[in-house]
């Protein structure tokens, strides 16, 4: 285990761009593999996320080519091509590989058993065996619904239409993509708009997918099964769950001034630029343009006063995995800052919502969680710092605080940055270039 610390500095300054998108990467290899013809993708994210789905893909007949660190091609199997794997997907870290590839290969007449590291081992899988049981999949997963799992996919797969329990563009995509190789329409109703990655690329890609918003609370999306897809290019964006760390350092930290060049802004993605603005962050949007379908930006930030505000449930899927990084600018906030609905949180990589906690008041920070809601009240240029955090398996919380160093009044430690390669490899690198002072402890 390589432990990092982070010291406290003034003066970050300089322009960056971050690794390709983590979302649209997996979509990518996944849809790209069941595409016909040759798909060369730009911009991939070379986390170990990432790799793993590549991995996987390969293991059921996909061939992917890593020409340089920039451009893969992948030539898919066609839909309802994928063959059986001789042995177990290992998807490591990686909740989207798996949950989004026990929707594909749900579909197939194969069977495919997946596992995962300790952290994938202990998330609910059940929400995705639950809907791939009624189109006629069977998943065989141990305690009921943990890793590892048997997904037998359906010989005769029948088209549903699906209500999502949970807000979950995860749960949403292994249903859309179970549909793919389903014969007439599967339909999934989601009552908060999730990210939409997954119809965006099946739609590049030639498949009809439809998006009615019914009522306010339901909005229906549906597939057309067994398309052919066809080959495509695909230009990741830069992922803007990994831009928030350089995004938030920048605001809390003294006098900084940064760029954060191509990343993807994406409505459904943006909650957490939407409620920094709101808190009084001087983030300029310049150079908006659009990529593969999606909106992409330059971001310019510089250090900000920020206020305590209210963030609404309904936020919630638009900026999920940006609450640990939040709740971090929050502690540097005047006043108190209520993020509402946060269960989704305690089924991340950790317990993301203990994590937040536990960190926080490591650092001397004022914090309670009251049901699902997390309430922080900050102090502005009293946050104390000085503690040594547990990453737990989950990159996010392991950036989260070490950027917190960077604006407290002493270092911040945290015990593991063995994860933060699944979605950011070249997070410390990249941080140090622009004046941070992250380093190994020994
Ligand atoms: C993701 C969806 C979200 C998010 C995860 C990536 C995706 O998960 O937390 O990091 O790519 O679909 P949920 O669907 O569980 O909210």
């Amino acid at each position: 285990m390589t432990g990092l610390v982070s010291v406290p500095v003034n003066g970050l300054r300089g322009k960056i761009g971050v690794p390709g998108d983590k979302s649209i990467s997996h979509r990518a290899l996944m849809i790209g593999g069941m595409a016909v013809g040759e798909t060369t993708i730009r911009g991939l994210l070379l986390g170990d996320d990432v790799l793993r789905t590549a991995t996987a893909m390969e293991a059921m007949g996909v061939t992917i080519l890593r020409d340089s660190d920039d451009q893969w091609r992948v030539f898919g199997v066609g839909v309802g091509g994928l063959r059986e794997p001789d042995n177990v997907l290992d998807l490591g870290n990686a909740g989207t590989g798996a949950r989004l590839l026990m929707g594909l290969v749900g579909t197939h007449p194969i069977t495919a058993q997946f596992t995962g590291d300790a952290s994938l081992r202990s998330r609910p899988m059940g929400r995705i065996a639950e809907p791939l049981s009624q189109i006629g999949t069977q998943v065989i997963a141990r305690n009921g619904d943990k890793m590892p799992l048997t997904v037998t996919g359906a010989k005769m797969p029948m088209p549903i239409e699906y209500v999502l329990p949970v807000p979950s563009a995860q749960v949403k995509s292994a249903v859309l993509l179970a549909g793919l190789n389903t014969p007439g329409k599967t339909s999934v109703v989601e009552s908060r708009p999730s990210r939409d990655h997954t119809e965006l690329m099946l739609r590049h890609f030639g498949a009809n997918v439809s998006v009615v918003d019914e009522e306010e609370d339901r909005r229906v999306i549906t597939v057309t099964g067994q398309p052919e897809l066809e080959g495509r290019e695909v230009n990741v964006p830069g992922d803007p769950s990994s831009a928030a760390f350089p995004l938030v350092a920048g605001l809390i930290s003294q006098d900084a001034e940064i760029t954060i060049s191509n990343v993807g802004l994406n409505p459904l993605r943006i909650g957490l630029i939407e409620t920094l603005r709101e808190m009084g962050a001087t983030i300029d949007v310049n150079n908006e343009r659009e990529q593969a379908g999606e909106p992409v930006a330059d971001l310019l930030v510089r250090s900000s006063k920020l206020n305590g505000v209210t963030v609404p449930p309904e936020r919630a899927p638009s900026m999920i995995d940006e609450y640990p990084i939040l709740a971090v600018a929050a502690a540097t906030a005047e006043g108190v800052t209520l993020m509402q609905g946060l269960a989704e949180l305690r089924v991340k990589e950790s317990d993301r919502l203990a994590a937040i906690v536990d960190g926080l008041r490591a650092c001397g920070v004022i914090v309670d969680v009251e049901g699902d809601d997390l309430i922080v009240t900050g102090s502005p240029g009293q946050l104390a710092g000085g503690a040594r955090i547990e990453s737990r398996m989950d990159h996010r919380i392991a950036m989260s605080f070490l950027v917190m160093g960077m604006a407290a009044k002493n270092a911040v430690e945290i015990d593991d940055a063995g994860h933060i390669g699944t979605s950011f490899p070249a997070f410390v690198e990249l941080m140090n270039g622009l004046g941070a002072k992250i380093e190994e402890t020994t």
